[in-house]
């Protein structure tokens, strides 16, 4: 009884009430934050994660701007039907250089994480022009105007150096050339030895997609966003990765 009143005294007094709220909650978060400083790397180091190539990151900005997160997560979470159906659930790493991430919380359409590579570039065509052509039962909406809007790379440099400001591995050189790597990675014809040596397998261990995403002459959003899609989840080698046991 005694301990009872003295808890009305508590909460018959908001000021009382406050101050020691505020002091539990304080305790509480430091005991949540405080071990976060002490382990050495909260990410766990992965071969293979690169920071996207100056195209890929355009359709990166493509990607959000048409709200695709709206329907589609980009998490794979380590549950045996996901795992089953999309792939080796995503690590933390493979989100390290994404500004914002795309975890996402709503699957209208299928998770993405690991889409790359699992339809040729022909099929993305399609499915964006009209995705009932490749998928009857589908209801994602056409993006087949992305095709038609042609883009040059004019800001790539820019955004590369905002992302270099928050912390992505950009070097100097692979800013200096954004704009060169930018309509390379799209020309099949284009010498794109220099983004290759920047991005590619002798500093990354794969080899970039160079090639004319979207099928036609004119570099477009739709190369951007296909070389965007193309690459996700194929960064890490997972024949090579083994979980550190002690996460
Ligand atoms: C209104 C919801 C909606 C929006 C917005 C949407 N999608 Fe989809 N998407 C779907 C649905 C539903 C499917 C599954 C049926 C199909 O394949 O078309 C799908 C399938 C896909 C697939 C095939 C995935 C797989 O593993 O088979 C890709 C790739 C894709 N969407 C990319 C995109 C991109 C990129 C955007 C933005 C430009 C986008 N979607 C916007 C609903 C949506």
């Amino acid at each position: 009884m005694a301990l009872l009143d003295k808890h009305k005294k508590i909460e018959t007094h908001a000021t009382l009430l406050m101050v020691l709220a505020f002091i539990v909650v304080t305790i509480g978060g430091l005991v949540q934050i405080v071990p976060l400083f002490y382990i050495e790397n909260t990410i766990e180091k992965v071969d293979g994660m690169r920071p996207y190539t100056p195209l890929e990151l355009a359709g990166r900005d493509i990607y959000i701007r048409e709200g695709c997160y709206g329907c589609h997560s980009q998490m794979i979470r380590p549950m045996r039907d996901e795992v089953t159906r999309y792939g080796h659930y995503s690590l933390a790493a493979e989100s390290m250089y994404d500004h914002p991430f795309q975890w996402g919380s709503k699957r209208t359409g299928p998770d993405l994480a690991r889409v790359g590579g699992r339809y040729s570039d022909e099929w993305h065509q399609d499915h964006f022009y009209d995705a009932k052509s490749v998928v009857p039962e589908s209801l994602m909406p056409p993006y087949g105007f992305l095709a038609n809007r042609k883009i040059d790379g004019k800001y790539i440099q820019d955004v590369l150096k905002t992302h270099a400001m928050v912390g992505v591995p950009y070097t100097q050189d692979m800013i200096d050339n954004a704009k060169a790597d930018f309509t390379a990675q799209a020309d099949p014809n284009a010498d794109s030895s220099g983004l290759e040596e920047r991005y590619g397998a002798a500093a990354f261990g794969r080899a970039v997609n160079v090639r004319n995403f979207d099928g036609q002459p004119a570099l477009t959003e739709m190369d951007a966003l296909i070389a965007y899609i193309q690459v996700l989840g194929t960064m890490v080698d997972f024949s090579t990765f083994t979980p550190d046991p002690n996460r």
